[in-house]
C-alpha cells in the first residue's frame, strides 16, 4: 500500500468501447489523471458491463479493451501510482453480484431511469435480459467489493451510485457493516461537441479521436460546422451558438483570444477560417505528448497486457479480502 489514504479509495470504471475522443477526454480522464495524485485509485475495464448489450459480438471486446487502455496510458493514467484492471479478471465481482442479487428488489431495477429510457431507445438488440437489468448491481459490486469511497462519474451515472448506495445500506442493515456507502463525485465537464454541433460522440461520427494523427484533428476543426447564420464571409456570426467557440476556443484558447474571436465574429472582421487556425495548434499541442506516449506504447504492445495482469493482481488481493469478511458476515465461511 502506498503512503496515500486508502479510506479515500478512487474507483471508476468505463466501458470498451475502442478509442476514445476529446469528450471522454474533457469529461472523464482529466479527473482521473488529477485524482491519481492524491488518491489511492483503482481504474478498470467494465467488460461485463459492456456485454450486457454487446452480447451478440464479443469477439470485438480484445481490440477494444487494448484501444482504450492504451488511450489510458497515453493520456498519463499511472500503473505505477494507480491500479488498472479488467473487470472480468477479478471474479469476485461476479460472486459479490449473485449475492447483491439476493437482496436487491426488482422494484428498485425497474424504476431506474436510465433504465427505462435505454429499452426505449435501443431499437437494434433485445435488451429485455436479465443481465441489463442487473446492471446497476454488477456495478455496485464493483464499487463495493473495494470499499471505495469516492466514485468519479458524470451525471448520466448518478442514477445508478444511487441505487448503489442503496444496495449497500440494505446490506449493512441485513448482514452487519461491512460496506462504505460511496459518494459520486459529480465531474463537472465542459460541454464538448462534435464537428457536426452535437454532443461528441462515436455513435455520431462527429468525434475527434485522441489517437487521431495531426492532419485529421486540423481537417476535422477546419471543416467543423459554425454558426449556420454566417454563410458568407461578410454575415457576422455568434459564438454563442457556435461549436468551434464552444468547444474548442472555451476549452483551448486564453482569455485575448477568445475576445477577438467574440470582436471579430460579430463583427464579421474575422472569418471561420481565421478563427479555426487560431485553436487548431492548441489542440494539436495537447496531444501531441500523448501521440509520443502512445508510440512508445505500442512499440511493446505486450506490456498493456502485462499492466492489466499486475492490476489484477492487485485488485484481487483487496477484492478477495473484502470477500471473506462478505461471507463470514452472511455465515457462508463454511
Ligand atoms: N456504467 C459505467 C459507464 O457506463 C461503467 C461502470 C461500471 C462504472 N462499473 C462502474 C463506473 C463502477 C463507476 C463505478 O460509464
Ligand atoms: Fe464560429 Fe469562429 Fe466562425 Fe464565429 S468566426 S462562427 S466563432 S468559427
Amino acid at each position: 500500500m502506498t503512503g496515500r489514504n486508502p479510506a479515500g479509495r478512487v474507483l471508476s470504471g468505463m466501458r470498451p468501447s475502442g478509442r476514445l475522443h476529446l469528450g471522454h477526454y474533457h469529461g472523464v480522464l482529466q479527473n482521473w489523471l488529477r485524482l491519481q495524485t492524491e488518491h489511492d485509485c483503482f481504474f478498470f475495464v467494465a467488460d461485463w458491463h459492456a456485454l450486457t448489450t454487446e452480447y451478440s459480438t464479443p469477439q470485438g471486446l480484445r481490440e477494444n479493451i487494448k484501444e482504450m487502455v492504451v488511450d489510458w496510458l497515453s493520456a498519463g493514467i499511472d500503473p505505477e501510482i494507480s491500479t488498472i484492471f479488467v473487470q472480468s479478471h477479478v471474479k469476485e465481482h461476479a460472486e459479490l453480484m449473485v449475492l447483491l442479487s439476493m437482496i436487491t428488489p426488482l422494484s428498485w431495477l425497474e424504476r431506474n431511469p436510465t433504465y427505462k429510457e435505454q429499452l426505449k431507445e435501443v431499437k437494434d438488440r433485445d435488451l429485455h435480459t436479465y443481465g441489463f437489468l442487473g446492471y446497476p448491481v454488477l456495478q455496485t459490486a464493483d464499487i463495493i467489493i473495494y470499499r471505495a469511497e469516492n466514485v468519479p462519474v458524470g451525471i448520466d451515472q448518478a442514477p445508478h451510485l444511487e441505487l448503489s448506495r442503496e444496495i449497500a445500506r440494505r446490506f449493512n442493515y441485513f448482514y452487519g457493516d461491512i460496506f462504505p456507502e460511496p459518494k459520486t463525485i459529480l465531474t463537472s465537464s465542459p460541454k464538448v461537441l462534435g464537428t457536426d454541433g452535437r454532443k461528441m460522440s462515436k455513435s455520431y461520427n462527429n468525434a475527434v479521436y485522441l489517437s487521431d494523427p495531426p492532419e485529421v484533428v486540423e481537417r476535422k476543426i477546419r471543416t467543423m460546422m459554425t454558426d449556420p447564420a454566417r454563410k458568407r464571409r461578410t454575415d457576422p456570426g455568434n459564438p454563442d451558438i457556435c461549436p468551434v467557440y464552444i468547444t474548442f476556443h472555451t476549452i483551448y484558447s486564453d482569455e485575448p483570444t477568445r475576445e477577438w474571436v467574440r470582436a471579430g465574429c460579430t463583427t464579421a472582421d474575422i472569418g471561420c477560417i481565421e478563427c479555426k487556425k487560431a485553436v487548431i495548434p492548441r489542440v494539436l499541442s495537447l496531444l501531441e505528448p500523448l501521440r509520443k506516449r502512445r508510440e512508445e506504447i505500442l512499440r511493446e504492445e505486450d506490456m498493456i497486457w502485462r499492466i492489466l495482469r499486475e492490476g489484477r493482481d492487485k485488485a484481487s488481493g483487496v477484492a478477495s479480502e473484502t470477500m471473506k469478511d462478505v461471507r463470514k458476515a452472511m455465515g457462508l465461511d463454511y
